[in-house]
């Protein structure tokens, strides 16, 4: 029994080694003969007319266990390479590109991250970012947006590049919408980033077309960015402003002298009462806005004509009133009271219109050349302001308190 046992398990290895007569086949489980390590198929010994057949170059497969493997049996030995569509060669996997090995490490390497490349690719170059707006950066180890875009590439969904603005351009891998440039040399970006505008101490409106859109602010003037018209250049010199041809400042109106552009004002206030018309260059363009006003002496304020009196005004009616018909006054003056009568013996009453008359302790009639024709009172004697006849009597100071006391005491005597 025990010899038999023996026999039949030395018949089984025997066969075992023995069975296949397809040499790239050996038996396995009950004795079948499958296709060796490095081998596809189905053995000869299983199927007529079958074969074990060898792995393409630079793949390999394991020791069957069934009969019917495939060539997808055979894998490359380099573990990022894959057979081709034919079979015959192995080539790097998708998302890898380079030559495959067949030993040690792989001839393959993995795409940049954030792109991708289909199988069989060579170089890097094949390595197409995923982001649309992306592209592999100059030494090939990353994505970057592209020229004309910003931001940070995606690996997938939305883009992570956006379009620069209208009229600004970026270099390939900018991230930030600042370094999109205006096509325009004298514009920037406006605080939005939305669109270009001209920078500060410029004006118009930014072109796309290479010529500058926007013109520099005349001499001594300053913009904010953004300006469109000339008319946003001020001058530095604050009481000064654009002439009408818009090319240089001047004293603005009521201002006289030669505008600065170091902060101190080259244009002087005209004097008090005076105005003149912009772009005066001398005090004596300066003139008093009261028709019925002229300087003073000293040339620092306007004043009321001779003859006149009042406060003269800069605007609408005039403040300096002619002196009442037949009287005079200085320049100057700024009362009625200031306008005297011909005769000098005389004074403006108190009537409407004021007329001359005699002043009080005269009578008479005034002139208006020559001798005083109002008479003065006897020593001693008043007479009221504006008496045209001899009506001077003794001064009624003592009538007038002494009297009545005399008289009260004259008749308290008579009454004891
Ligand atoms: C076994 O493989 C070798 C090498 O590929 C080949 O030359 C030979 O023909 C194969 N044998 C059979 C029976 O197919
Ligand atoms: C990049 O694109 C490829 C091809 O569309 C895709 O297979 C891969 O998943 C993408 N990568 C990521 C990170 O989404
Ligand atoms: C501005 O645009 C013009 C016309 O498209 C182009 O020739 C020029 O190179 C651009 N300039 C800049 C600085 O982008
Ligand atoms: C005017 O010019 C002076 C000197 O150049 C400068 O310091 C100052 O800031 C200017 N003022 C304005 C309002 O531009
Ligand atoms: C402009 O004129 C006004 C009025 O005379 C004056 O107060 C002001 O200081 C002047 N401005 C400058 C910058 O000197």
């Amino acid at each position: 029994m025990k010899t038999q046992s023996l026999i039949f398990i030395s018949l089984v290895v025997i066969a075992t080694v023995n069975a296949c007569t397809d040499a790239n086949a050996s038996a396995g489980t009950g004795g079948t003969c499958f296709c060796n390590a490095g081998y596809y198929g189905t053995s000869t010994d299983v199927t007529s007319g079958g074969s074990c057949q060898k792995c393409p170059t630079g793949t390999t497969s394991a020791a069957a266990t069934a009969s019917g493997t495939t060539i997808s049996s055979c894998s490359c030995i380099d573990t990022n390479a894959v057979l081709n569509s034919g079979n015959t060669a192995c080539q790097c996997k998708a998302n890898y590109y380079g030559t495959p090995t067949n030993s040690g490490a792989s001839g393959c390497s993995a795409c940049p991250t954030g792109s991708s490349s289909s199988a069989g690719s060579t170089a890097v170059s094949s390595c197409a970012c995923n982001d649309t707006n992306a592209a592999l950066n100059s030494g090939n180890n990353a994505c970057q947006c592209k020229a004309n875009f910003y931001g940070t590439p995606t690996s997938s969904g939305a883009s992570g590049c956006s379009a620069c603005p209208t009229g600004t351009a970026s270099t390939a891998g900018s991230t930030a919408v600042t370094s999109c440039n205006c096509n325009d040399t004298n514009a920037v970006l406006n605080s939005g980033n939305t669109a270009c505008q001209c920078k500060a101490n410029f004006y118009g409106t930014p072109t796309n077309s290479g010529a500058s859109g926007c013109t520099g602010c005349p001499t001594g003037t300053a913009s904010t960015a953004g300006s469109t018209a000339v008319a946003s250049c001020t001058c530095n010199d604050t009481n000064a402003s654009l002439n009408s041809a818009n090319t240089a400042c001047q004293c603005k109106a009521n201002f006289y002298g030669t505008p600065t552009n170091s902060g101190a004002s080259g244009c002087t206030a005209c004097p008090t009462g005076a105005s003149s018309t912009a772009g005066s260059t001398a005090s004596s363009a300066c003139s008093c806005t009261d028709t019925n006003s002229a300087f003073n002496s000293g040339n620092t304020a306007c004043q009321c004509k001779a003859n006149f009196y009042g406060t003269p005004t800069t605007s609408g009616a005039s403040g300096c009133t002619a002196c009442p018909t037949g009287t005079t006054a200085a320049a100057g003056s700024t009362a009625m009271a200031s306008c005297a009568c011909p005769d000098a013996n005389a004074a403006l009453n108190t009537a409407t219109p004021p007329v001359c008359a005699c002043k009080a302790n005269f009578y008479g009639t005034p002139t208006t050349s020559g001798a005083s024709g109002c008479t003065a009172c006897p020593s001693g004697q008043v007479a009221p302001a504006g008496s045209t006849t001899n009506v001077c009597k003794a001064s009624s100071t003592s009538s007038s308190y002494i009297l009545p006391i005399v008289s009260l005491l004259f008749s308290l005597v008579m009454l004891i």
